[in-house]
């Protein structure tokens, strides 16, 4: 009798994972974190009145109003435990588990209505809001007590679905928003004097609070496409791209120091004094993966007017969109040379940044674009000088580009090298290779933000070194609905995969950027990796986040995390798709 109870309990836990675990032990938690544990509830709960499987949060139609006005809104997903940029990575898409909207119409009551039923998907079922040291010794402990599995989310911005995870007890960083000006920044243990300007923020800072400081304090920080990308979390950990990155390198360029809670609950600081190998790690890596990052410490730049460009034409007439691809690859080169940055929309045009030439000199440059983009394609030309980096990005990049959130969306990247620029029949191939891509894809955008004329920086960061020979970050992605069949989700993926595979083949050696790839992208790791996906045609390409980093960064992960008590998909040394963690992932 006594036997058969607890082995009935046993398959009741284990049955239930996270729902099943005695509140006893989530109330300790909770106690243990003064209160701070929440509820990780689907962003749109509110709106269905019925549910598949045990789910937190309730039924409210009034809440439900306020989540149909904001269901597309950054802001508001990015400040929401189960909030996630792209929709899917709420859902659990290999049994199309999901609590999600309409996205093309949030009012569309078809989506909330019985017979559809709101489920808990991959949205962490806790998350303690991180305050204190504790509370994240407290989040480790627990894990590895109870074998509940981590997630560090953030802002939600993940396009590979490293901040969410079904049965999984998140760490959420969003609270930590300090943000401290440092003019002569000497990272510690180091006595390299008078030290750098820089920025000490929060793990939860956003680019928002980052930009606005900085007009404020009279500096200049880039920042991502996104003002509600966080800046310490993913983005600079896995690298970091701004319009102006041509001159001041990735956001993993620019890092001093990390504060840091190993895996193995060291609170540490890592900089090029102590503890090399974890910032190394840290700068490029990937987020979620060697520790969790408490506070980051960035350099920063002089407040200085941004030279800005926006051309645009319209695609649908004749050859347009062609000859703007053939106009802007020829160019591609030597505009990089000059201190351009550029984010090309090959269905609008390009918008450009310069915090380098000066007006005159930034006006001569792109005269031969002024000139093709007005009178070759009869379209427009703006060109102004904005006083700093916020009021660019304001009137520029806040305006003009929307990268779509609140929608199931993924992604595909490739770096293309400099190569690939230098004569006109590698010109001729690489036109010829993209124009066929962006007719199979949903979305395209060129990211003109490689470090190119930052320069090489001596395997300080660990972010692929093809960043450093590359002129452009090709990224396309695919789009689906609430009611997309599971088969059809599978479909998007793999034929993005498909049609980025001649790209892939034009550029063997180099790679892509991880935090804007491919979820299945092929030979992520080189050599000494697991390839979910080979094909025949891509035996060439090797290590494609990290390249000749990995091996390190392996010895690395092992070091710092041994028992993998951080994991995540396609990260540097995971446990691979078989694991539990990764099944919702189709
Ligand atoms: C709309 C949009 C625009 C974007 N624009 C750009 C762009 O211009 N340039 C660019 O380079 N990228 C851009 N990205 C990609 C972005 O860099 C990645 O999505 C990045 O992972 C976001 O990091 P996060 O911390 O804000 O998000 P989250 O999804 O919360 O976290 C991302 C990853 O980092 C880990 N992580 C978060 N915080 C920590 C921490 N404190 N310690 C350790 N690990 C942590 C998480 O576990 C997860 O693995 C964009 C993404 C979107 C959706
Ligand atoms: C944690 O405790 C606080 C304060 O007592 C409470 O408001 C909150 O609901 C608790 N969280 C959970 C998940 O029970
Ligand atoms: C801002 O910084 C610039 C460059 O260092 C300097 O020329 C300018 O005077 C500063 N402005 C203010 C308001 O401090
Ligand atoms: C490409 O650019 C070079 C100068 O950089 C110019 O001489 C050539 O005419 C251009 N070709 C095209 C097709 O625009
Ligand atoms: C910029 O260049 C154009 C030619 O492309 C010229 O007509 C214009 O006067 C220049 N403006 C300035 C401010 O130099
Ligand atoms: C722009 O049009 C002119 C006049 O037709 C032509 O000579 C020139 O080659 C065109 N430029 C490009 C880059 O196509
Ligand atoms: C998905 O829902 C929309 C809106 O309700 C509807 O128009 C469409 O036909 C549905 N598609 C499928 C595949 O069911």
């Amino acid at each position: 009798m006594l036997a058969l109870s607890s082995l009935t309990l046993l398959v009741l836990v284990s049955a239930s994972l996270v729902f099943g675990l005695n509140s006893g032990a989530w109330n300790a938690l909770n106690a243990s974190v003064e209160g701070r544990l929440v509820r990780g509830i689907p962003f749109a709960r509110s709106c269905f009145p019925d549910t598949g499987g045990p789910v937190s949060g309730i039924f409210d139609e009034q809440q439900c109003d306020t989540v149909r006005s904001d269901y597309l809104d950054h802001f508001s997903l990015a400040s929401t435990l189960g909030g996630y940029m792209n929709s899917q990575w709420q859902t659990c898409q290999r049994t199309g588990a999901e609590c999600l909207l309409d996205w093309t119409d949030p009012a569309n009551a078809d989506a909330d209505s019985p017979p559809r039923v709101c489920s808990q998907g991959s949205i962490p079922d806790y998350g303690i809001q991180i305050v204190t040291l504790t509370d994240v010794f407290a989040g480790l402990d627990f894990s590895k007590k109870y074998g509940i599995p981590l997630v560090i989310k953030n802002s939600g911005h993940d396009f590979k679905g490293r901040s969410s995870g079904p049965g999984t007890l998140a760490l959420w960083m969003s609270n930590l928003r300090s943000i401290e000006q440092q003019p002569h920044f000497v990272p510690t243990g180091c006595s390299s004097r008078p030290g750098k300007s820089a920025v000490t923020v929060g793990a939860g800072v956003s680019f928002s609070d980052l930009v606005t400081f900085a007009d404020q304090h009279n500096l200049t920080i880039p920042s991502g496409g996104d003002l509600t990308v966080g800046a310490a979390g993913g983005y600079t950990q896995g690298g970091g791209h701004s319009i102006i990155s041509n001159v001041f390198g990735l956001g993993a360029d620019r890092v001093l120091e990390f504060e840091v809670v190993t895996p193995r609950g060291d609170h540490v600081v890592a900089n090029q004094c102590q503890n090399s190998d974890l910032f190394f790690a840290l700068r490029g890596g990937g987020g979620g993966t060697f520790g969790i990052v408490m506070k980051m410490t960035t350099l920063v730049f002089p407040a200085m007017p941004i030279n800005a460009v926006f051309a645009a034409f319209d695609p649908t007439v004749g050859n347009n969109r062609l000859e703007f691809l053939r106009f802007v690859t020829n160019q591609s080169l030597e505009i990089a040379k000059q201190g351009w940055g550029a984010y090309i929309i090959p269905t609008i045009g390009i918008l450009m940044a310069n915090p380098i030439l000066t007006p005159i000199a930034a006006n001569t440059s792109v005269a031969a674009l002024k000139t093709f983009m007005t009178v070759n394609l009869t379209g427009t030309f703006t060109m102004t000088v904005e006083p700093n980096y916020k009021t660019f990005f304001d009137k520029y990049i806040g305006a003009l580009v929307h990268v779509p959130v609140g929608i199931p969306l993924t992604t595909s990247s490739r770096l293309v090298p400099v190569e690939h620029f230098t004569t006109a029949s590698r010109r001729a191939d690489l036109v010829t290779t993209i124009t066929t891509l962006f007719d199979a894809v949903d979305l395209s955008i060129i990211f003109a933000t490689t470090p190119f004329l930052y320069g090489p920086d001596n395997d300080q960061t660990s972010v692929s070194p093809a960043w450093r020979n590359s002129l452009w970050h090709v990224n396309v992605a695919n789009t689906w609905n609430f009611n997309t069949t599971v088969a059809e989700v599978s479909k998007k993926y793999s034929s993005l995969k498909v049609a980025v595979d001649p790209l892939r083949l034009l550029t063997p050696g180099s790679g892509a950027y991880q935090n804007e790839a491919d979820v299945y992208e092929p030979d992520h790791e080189g050599e000494v990796g697991r390839p979910l996906y080979i094909s025949p045609i891509l035996t060439s390409v090797k290590a494609s986040f990290w390249g000749t980093h990995y091996a390190r960064l392996v010895e690395i992960k092992r070091k710092y995390d041994p028992e993998h008590i951080l994991d995540c998909w396609q990260c540097v040394d995971w446990l691979g798709a078989n694991n539990l963690r990764y099944k919702c992932y189709i």
